[in-house]
């Protein structure tokens, strides 16, 4: 069947490809690289005994399977000192050895829909020998799909999406297996959007099979044509999109203002300290993400950041976001929590500027007397929670 991963192995593998001696490779690469791509476009032509009379020498007819990612030769040439190389356009010559006697070597993953080179350099009764196997993304070129992204959300859910090639025939069809690259399992895509017609996108919601380091296969067909497929490795941390901080609140006394919310849950293990925040306060009529810039915010045990705000005090909201402390895109903003002032306070600014987190200005926020926390209610229903609360715990002293 045209356009598989297998026909590409079928219509290379037997290519009559006489060794050349180890000496001459630049004489003889180019002519062999021409002949290797008219016979893999032309598989009708895949035999064609004349070479092998030209050059009588052991063939190790080479075949690569890429479903094991194992590039195997005939044993009965008793070849020895075997060495394996994949020629990949972006990382570059890979040398494997074989195991032992073993006329394999197997190779990690990596991404082949460029298409990709293979050599094998052995000796057989005494003469170097070197095999070349090129193994091409059958298709014609911009049949594969594209801008094919994965995404982890929800700390338990993946969502892929891809668009047509623009070379792919009108009856395309596409089809996303993932492999978990240590458990070498692999699953299909088990929802795929748009249910009728071409697929476009995927969701999956059992992450159980999921590796940290995976394999994502978007082959497809077509009656009308063979269609390239696309692959790529995603690490899972990779792809992982942090959801929103939670369960962000505000509490307030007469003179200080505490924020307080939860790590996000992710599907990777993260701890506190991966994370890093930003805070957006704002006065209520100014408008989230206007004027103030955010306040930064190192991942902590108990998040919370405590700033002075003394009543009256101005109806304000803030909303937290947060990135993995080592980069990547910041999450969406948390719902914003709002806090307010009696009713009919003066405006006042709020000034990040002279705002510190608890955990820097213990001399106030961890002080061993408190004054109860004012009734600091909001006035109106606003989107997030505002509660009334004892200080800050001094059992988290240092
Ligand atoms: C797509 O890849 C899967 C998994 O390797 C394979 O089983 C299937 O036959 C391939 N389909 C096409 C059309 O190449
Ligand atoms: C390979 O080795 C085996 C056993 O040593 C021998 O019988 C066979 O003839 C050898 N084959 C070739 C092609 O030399
Ligand atoms: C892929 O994305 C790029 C940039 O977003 C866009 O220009 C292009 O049209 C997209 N390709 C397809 C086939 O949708
Ligand atoms: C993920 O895909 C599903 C199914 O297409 C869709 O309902 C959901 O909104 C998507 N989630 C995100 C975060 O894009
Ligand atoms: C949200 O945070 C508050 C204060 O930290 C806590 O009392 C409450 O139980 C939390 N809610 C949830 C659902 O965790
Ligand atoms: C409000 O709480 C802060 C932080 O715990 C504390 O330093 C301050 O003294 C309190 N203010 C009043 C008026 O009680």
């Amino acid at each position: 069947m045209p356009g598989t991963l297998e026909a590409t192995q079928g219509a290379a593998g037997p290519m009559p490809r006489g060794p050349r001696p180890a000496g001459s490779p630049g004489r003889f690469l180019p002519a062999a690289l021409v002949l290797l791509l008219t016979l893999c476009l032309d598989p009708a032509a895949a035999l064609a005994p004349e070479l092998a009379e030209v050059e009588p020498a052991p063939r190790l007819s080479v075949t690569f399977n890429p479903k094991s990612r194992r590039l195997t030769w005939d044993c009965r040439e008793n070849a020895t000192d075997a060495r394996c190389f994949m020629l990949h356009k972006e990382k570059g010559p890979i040398e494997i050895k074989p195991w032992g006697k073993a006329c394999a070597c197997t190779f990690n993953y990596a991404p082949l829909h460029g298409g990709v080179t293979f050599e094998v350099h052995a000796t057989v009764r005494g003469r170097p020998v070197r095999e070349e196997l090129l193994y091409p993304n059958p298709g014609h070129e911009g049949t594969a799909a594209r801008n094919f992204s994965c995404f982890i959300y929800d700390a338990g859910s993946l969502n892929c999406t891809w668009a047509r090639g623009p070379a792919a025939p009108g009856d395309v069809q596409y089809f996303l297996f993932i492999e978990n690259t240590k458990t070498q399992t692999e699953q299909e895509c088990p929802l795929y959007s748009p249910d009728s017609g071409t697929h476009t996108g995927c969701h999956l919601r059992d992450l159980s099979a999921l590796g940290f380091r995976n394999y994502f296969l978007l082959n497809g067909t077509s009656l009308a044509a063979p269609i390239q497929y696309f692959d790529s490795i995603w690490t899972a941390k990779e792809i992982e999109r942090l959801s929103p901080p939670d369960n962000v609140t505000v509490y307030c006394n007469t003179s200080h203002c505490r924020i307080r919310w939860r790590p996000p849950q992710t599907w990777i293990p993260l701890t506190y300290k991966d994370f890093t925040y930003q805070l957006d306060i704002q006065r209520r009529h100014a408008g989230l993400g206007s004027g103030t810039p955010p306040v930064q915010v190192a991942g902590e045990a108990e998040n919370e950041y405590c700033f002075p705000s003394p009543e009256p005090r101005a109806r304000q909201a803030v909303r937290v976001r947060v990135a993995d402390v080592r980069g990547g895109p910041w999450s969406a903003w948390s719902r914003p929590a709002a806090f307010a002032a009696a009713p009919n306070s003066p405006p006042q600014a709020l000034t990040p500027g002279r705002a510190r987190p608890c955990a820097s200005t213990s001399r106030w926020c961890w002080a061993p007397s408190y004054a109860p926390w004012s009734s600091a209610s909001s006035s109106e229903g606003l989107l997030g929670s505002v509660l009334c609360a004892p200080a800050c715990h001094r059992s988290r002293i240092k």
